[in-house]
């Protein structure tokens, strides 16, 4: 709808895209146009180019003093492939996964491709929108084969507590089951030192990406971090589906770790809490409930029931009156469908004030 309106003509406001506005820096296109003309062009290894695997083990070191060896990384088309892999080694027919309602939407169906089913568990602010220890207690099954997290989160931009994460850990492993947590938006936390659940578990399997903290979208690039007993089983699948990642992207990420680039990454990130920082209070102003303030990734996940009982209306009507694209709950699960819409704050300061601007005259109208 918002690229018909803007075939039209119709100046709109996007903060419905999940992905930074910002895009590679200089120096990893240059590392990626060097690639290419020295020919760097051809597969890889399935595994990942392994100065690669060797860089991302020591930026764990580095960053999070995790000692997490080449070995256990698996390099991948972006966080889907990630997610794709492991459920392909981890998910059989028939069992059933964990996820909180409201999650990512692809989650459920990276399950289902493997013939297991997603069983979504409501998880409202209380919990902050994230899978509970006793959530998992109260809904594991004997077809259940594991939990799947997201931290922070994509739609609520809220992290799970780290209490909170060291008990289901703990729990499903003493049932045997398996913990995914997606830490894709691991970079881009506000209010906290970086973390990583392989500080609490090094059977915990990891799913990570270049795509959002350092800001590569569209190279098609991430990682897994998976206990060494599963790299063979990860070898395999990932021959097998994708033969490798891309070998450009993989050879241009190698320049994301120095120190120039990082100190980009980290200015950028500054410049995300910035927004946040001015959104969340001025969304708040507006009459849309936050009852958790998103400490992560660039997402608010808003409450706008004092408006309407119907948020995807409500979206396409924000879209068509107001010139702002948004994101219904709908797409995150059927608990928060109705009642909550998702912003982006990925897009320039000035831009989110102009939305705001256009919002505050749209809203009067709706209550
Ligand atoms: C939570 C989460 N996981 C995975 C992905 C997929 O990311 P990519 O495949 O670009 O790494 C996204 C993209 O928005 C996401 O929000």
């Amino acid at each position: 709808m918002a690229a018909e309106l803007e075939a039209d003509g119709r100046h709109l406001i996007h903060m419905g895209i999940g992905e930074p506005d910002f895009t590679a820096p200089q120096v990893v296109i240059d590392a990626a146009a060097k690639a290419m003309a020295d020919g760097r062009l051809q597969y890889t290894s399935a595994l990942g180019v392994p100065a690669l695997r060797e860089a991302i083990s020591t930026y764990y070191l580095e960053k999070f003093g995790l000692n997490v060896p080449a070995s256990r990384i698996v390099v991948t088309a972006g966080a889907s492939a990630a997610l794709l892999l492991a459920c392909a080694a981890l998910v059989e027919s028939g069992r059933e996964v964990l996820m909180p309602d409201p999650c990512y939407p692809c989650n459920r169906h990276f399950v289902a491709a493997f013939e297991g089913t997603a069983t979504l568990v409501a998880s409202g602010p209380e919990d902050r929108f994230q899978l509970s220890d006793q959530m998992v207690h109260a809904n594991w099954t004997n077809t259940t084969a594991g939990v799947l997290l997201a931290s922070p989160s994509n739609p609520t931009g809220t992290s799970i507590e780290v209490g909170e994460l060291t008990k289901i850990i703990a729990s499903v492993k003493a049932r045997g089951g398996f913990t995914i947590v997606d830490e894709i938006y691991q970079g881009l936390s506000y209010d906290a030192a970086p973390f990583s659940a392989l500080s609490l578990d090094d059977d915990v399997v990891i799913i990570n990406s270049f795509s959002k903290y350092f800001n590569m979208t569209g190279w098609r690039l991430g990682w897994l971090v998976v206990p060494e007993r599963i790299v063979p089983a990860l070898e395999k699948l990932a021959q097998n589906l994708f033969i490798c990642a891309s070998s450009v992207a993989q050879h241009a990420a190698l320049a994301c770790f120095l120190p120039e680039a990082l100190e980009i990454y980290e200015a950028r990130k500054a410049e995300f809490k910035r927004r946040r920082d001015y959104i969340v209070p001025a969304l708040r102003s507006l009459g849309f409930g936050i009852p958790v303030t998103p400490d992560g990734a660039f997402y608010v996940y808003a409450d706008c029931s004092r408006f309407t009982d119907d948020a995807d209306a409500f979206a396409k009507q924000v879209l068509r009156e107001a010139g702002v694209v948004i994101v219904p709950g709908l797409d995150f699960g059927p608990f928060t469908a109705r009642t909550y819409v998702r912003f982006s704050y990925a897009n320039s300061m000035e831009n989110l004030q102009e939305a705001m601007a256009r919002l505050k005259i749209f809203l009067p109208s709706q209550k």
